[in-house]
């Protein structure tokens, strides 16, 4: 069934979602996003995910394409002309289309799209075995702080993860790790949970910062200091977390098996508060 998308003001079956060549999101990667989870329906997260666009927007020096109400009401209605239960919204602002010039355009128009995605965030099954992540040098642009379109690191990245049999890429800095390709990264010993703290070098995840506050309100530990990878070896337990995969289990790094190769009973814990709040949010 074709799914109705979101482009420019209008609801379309999605192959009817056109953008100009001269989009420069398309040119420049000039344009910013946000992935939030739906989970029976409900957007999850949906604040911080807005927040985040913000500063986005405002670092990069882009207007917002619409007021706030209406960028909710579009979420909400994509979710309800989709029927979508489970899964995710993309959504993507671009400084627009223009005659291709380095400069910021005089009078800027932006784009903004958006669409769904079904996916299985709850009842993942690869939460339940965990996964496997590779490690990768770090080649991205030095503002990770920013969610640009601009991902063919990453690409690169999470395709070289799954030649080698993997799912996600940690990527390495200076001999520290600092985040997968499109999720932060963690480990767990002695039952704290260690984690790089926030800077230009890391995307702010609204997945990770509902973590931190889960993990206070349960009396997890938390410290956040980057690791090696060594390190990450020789952890009791990894995870990453994502909007679309919430808190997921990693139970081979580079080919060693983490905590005897099953999901710790940290990480079990901090999905199943991940996913109890989900289940209830909105
Ligand atoms: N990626 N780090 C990077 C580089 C990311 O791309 C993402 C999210 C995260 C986690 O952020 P959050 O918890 O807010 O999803 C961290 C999205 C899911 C994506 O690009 O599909």
């Amino acid at each position: 069934m074709s799914r109705t998308v979101f482009v420019n003001g209008d609801y379309l079956p999605e192959s009817e979602g056109k953008i100009s060549i001269f989009d420069r999101g398309f040119l420049f990667a000039d344009g910013v996003y946000e992935v939030t989870a739906v989970v029976n329906g409900k957007l999850v997260d949906y604040g911080p995910h807005m927040e985040r666009l913000d500063r986005s927007l405002r670092e990069l020096r882009m207007a917002w394409p619409c007021s706030r109400d209406e960028l909710r009401a579009i979420h909400e209605e994509i979710v309800k002309r989709n029927a979508l239960k489970e899964g995710i919204i993309y959504m993507q602002v671009t400084r627009g289309a223009a005659d291709r010039d380095f400069k910021f355009p005089k009078e800027p128009k932006s784009t903004l799209i958006a669409f769904t995605q079904a996916m299985k965030l709850v009842d993942n099954p690869n939460a339940v075995t965990g996964v496997k992540v590779t490690t990768t040098p770090d080649i991205r642009w030095a503002r990770r702080d920013i969610k640009t379109v601009m991902l063919l690191a990453p690409v690169l990245g999470k395709q070289e993860a799954y030649e080698k049999g993997a799912h996600e890429a940690w990527m390495v800095e200076g001999g520290v790790v600092t985040e997968g390709t499109s999720s932060n990264a963690y480990i767990v010993k002695d039952g704290k949970v260690i984690t790089r703290g926030l800077s230009n070098s890391i995307l702010a995840g609204c997945t990770r910062r509902a973590l931190f506050r889960l993990a206070r309100d349960h009396g997890i530990m938390i410290e956040e200091r980057a690791f090696t990878p060594d390190e990450a070896y020789a952890a009791d337990e990894a995870f990453l977390t994502s909007a679309s995969q919430f808190v997921m289990p990693i139970v081979e790094i580079d080919g060693r098996r983490i905590g005897g190769g099953q999901p710790g009973p940290v990480v079990r814990k901090l999905r199943e508060l991940f996913l109890q709040e989900a289940a209830t949010s909105g």
